[in-house]
């Protein structure tokens, strides 16, 4: 008998050609492709909190550039990832009003304070730095939409490390202040930042599917060593520290052995109890508030536009 729609699907997936918004999908891989496209396109335009919070106070007009220009990008891999999940099939309007009624997630990472301008560093040097080692397998995802918009966001997250890195090393030279300003802000987005990997292997609830379904390429323990063994290393030529005892070079793994990660923390924030859940989400429902008459305007020059062509 030829091969039904879900055969022809499962010999795309092993024969790793990539899969189109037209062609045929199990629901359930719709389903998670969705999830998991919206939550990457809300952490991207929450992350925009953070470090925005910086941008009037940067210490340079440099810094401020620099700033503004990151914050800029954000805000644009939002929107790329909001229009690779309007692909299949559901409305950006619709995963906005999801994100603000807390029923669809946004990366743990981005409910933690930036009290100091070294967190900007840290941020771009350990938050990006994670974003990247998790999406470069990401450009290589079974979902065209998906992968090809990771392509465009990994140059840009590039130049976000870099600037982060950048920081750190000019404060690690500055005055002692400075110094200890660097270190305590790794110290404080250190752990954070291994959690954005997600949980544990044997925690996590759609790796299974999300792996044979060539999404995630790489488990998430995988990604967060990989992610360790380079921090590693960088961490050094920034004259700094990362705040784990357990951290040593493991020859026989060829890897950094590291610390525990505290699951504890990580369930509480995800459950909402995270130091700034309530403000990001305060906030952001107030700028899409404040953002209506935008949106008012568009759909009435839309409709303008479609009057005037049809006339
Ligand atoms: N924050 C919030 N929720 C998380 C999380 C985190 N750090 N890690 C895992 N979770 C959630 C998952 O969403 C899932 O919950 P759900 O069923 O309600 O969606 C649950 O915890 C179990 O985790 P799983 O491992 O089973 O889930 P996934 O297979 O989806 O793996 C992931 C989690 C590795 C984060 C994966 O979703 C992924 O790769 N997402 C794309 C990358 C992404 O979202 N990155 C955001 C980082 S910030 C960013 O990119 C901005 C940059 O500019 C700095």
């Amino acid at each position: 008998a030829p091969a039904g729609p879900r055969q022809r699907f499962d010999a795309m997936i092993s024969g790793e050609e990539r899969i189109e918004p037209r062609d045929w999908m199990p629901d359930d891989y719709r389903a998670t492709l969705i999830r998991q496209i919206a939550q990457h396109a809300h952490s991207e335009i929450i992350g925009m909190q953070p470090e925005g919070n910086w941008i009037t106070r940067a210490p340079s007009l440099k810094r401020k550039a620099v700033l503004i220009a990151k914050v800029q990008d954000e805000a644009g891999h939002g929107l790329y990832l909001y229009s690779a999940a309007e692909t299949l099939g559901v409305d950006r309007a619709e995963l906005l009003d999801l994100l603000h009624e807390g029923r669809q997630r946004y990366s743990s990472i981005f409910n933690y304070p930036t009290p100091t301008w070294a967190d900007v560093g840290a941020i771009g040097w350990l938050v990006d730095g994670a974003a990247i080692t998790n999406q470069v397998p990401l450009c290589r995802c079974s979902y065209g939409p998906y992968a090809r918009a990771m392509v465009r966001i990994c140059k840009e997250e590039s130049f976000h490390q870099r600037q982060g890195f950048e920081i750190l090393h000019v404060l690690a030279r500055g005055t002692p202040r400075q110094r200890a300003m660097a270190q305590d802000a790794v110290d404080r987005w250190y752990w954070p930042s291994l959690m954005m990997f997600g949980p544990p292997d044997s925690e996590s609830a759609h790796s299974g599917k999300s792996m044979a379904w060539r999404i995630k390429r790489y488990s998430n323990d995988d990604l967060r060593q990989r992610f360790v063994d380079i921090i590693a290393e960088q961490v050094r030529a920034l004259g700094l520290t990362l705040p784990d005892p357990d951290l040593a070079w493991n020859a026989e793994r060829g890897h950094y052995d590291f610390g525990a990660v505290d699951w504890a923390e990580f369930t509480a924030v995800l459950k909402g109890d995270g130091p700034c859940n309530r403000q990001r989400i305060e906030h952001r429902r107030a700028a899409h508030a404040d953002g209506a008459w935008v949106r008012e305007a568009a759909r009435a020059h839309a409709a303008k536009q479609a009057d005037r062509a049809a006339a």
